[in-house]
């Protein structure tokens, strides 16, 4: 049967697993420089209405590393944003391509896309979730402390389409979830509902950041919001990651961030350019896991 990844918990935890094995396995081969074509002949077409750096790079990249090919759609220079309906793009594209990646803001037109497509969808970022970043980061927390079942995470920050994908994965990966958002910014209703098992809800930094093993944050601003950077700077206040922060976390945690960042808002230079800092591991990992993602997809 045909899979479509759109939301994290659209995989088991098994499922997740033997993702992130393979991902470990490939990574490990592309550093000794052994060739796999497994991909060959095969097209990803990636639909972007966003800026991106490490998506784009690391699915591009992805695809030529497995002996493949990406294409490269700004949704400005396709008829999709000239008004072409989303159904009859998904078709067309989806006759002539082996896998499609979007990265568009709308996670209800990915779902659209996804039920006109007669291959695998691959959601690379929506107003909703980011499942392809929490692949990455499910994978470099194994390599930088282990399983992370039972463990805690405390997100810091913004209730965005990251820290939902966090709550999906709690969720899955069996880990608790404790998010410290100003109460303006808290994630979304229905998500609070669906999640609510593995997270914790709170204001204070320092009480989600207290026992965790991993903190993680994101901009303040996301793509989209930039006009409320000024008010978003002011309402976000305590809540930077820096090192009174992590000093209440466990002594072996380790920083997370999706990337890109704004230093000295919602994560101070010290602590994303310290030694606790996973984040270009982190950033590499988008490479690998996706490479392992778009294989088990492809079957
Ligand atoms: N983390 C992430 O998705 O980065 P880009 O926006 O650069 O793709
Ligand atoms: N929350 C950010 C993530 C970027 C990778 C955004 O949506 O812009």
């Amino acid at each position: 049967m045909m899979k479509h990844f759109i939301n994290f918990d659209d995989f088991s935890n098994e499922e997740i697993k033997t993702i992130i094995n393979k991902a470990i396995e490939l990574k490990a081969e592309h550093k000794t420089g052994k060739i796999n074509n497994l991909m060959s002949n095969k097209t990803l077409g990636m639909i972007f209405d966003k800026s991106s750096t490490r998506t784009r790079v690391s699915f591009e990249a992805g695809m030529t590393q497995l002996g493949g090919h990406a294409l490269f759609l700004s949704e400005k220079d396709i008829q999709l944003g000239r008004g072409e309906p989303l159904e009859d793009s998904a078709i067309v594209i989806s006759s002539m391509v082996d896998m499609v990646m979007l990265r568009i803001s709308s996670h209800k037109d990915i779902e659209l896309f996804a039920n006109n497509s007669s291959v695998p969808v691959i959601n690379a970022l929506s107003d909703d979730s980011h499942p392809c970043q929490l692949l990455a980061d499910m994978m470099t927390f194994k390599e930088h402390i282990g399983e992370i079942s039972g463990k805690t995470v405390a997100w810091i920050g913004d209730g965005n389409n990251m820290c939902q994908t966090y709550m999906q994965a709690s969720k899955v990966m069996n880990f608790n979830l404790k998010i410290a958002c100003p109460s303006a910014y808290q994630p979304n209703k229905n998500f609070i509902k669906k999640y609510s098992d593995s997270i914790e809800l709170m204001t204070s930094p320092p009480d989600a950041a207290k026992n965790a093993d991993l903190i993680v944050t994101d901009v303040w601003a996301s793509m989209g919001q930039e006009e409320e950077q000024n008010q978003r700077l002011k309402d976000f206040d305590g809540y930077q990651v820096n090192k009174k922060l992590m000093e209440v976390a466990n002594s072996g945690a380790i920083f997370m961030h999706c990337l890109p960042a704004h230093r000295g808002e919602e994560v101070s230079a010290e602590i994303i350019d310290g030694d606790q800092s996973v984040v270009w591991d982190e950033a590499e990992n988008r490479l690998h896991a996706q490479k392992a993602l778009m294989l088990n997809l492809l079957g």
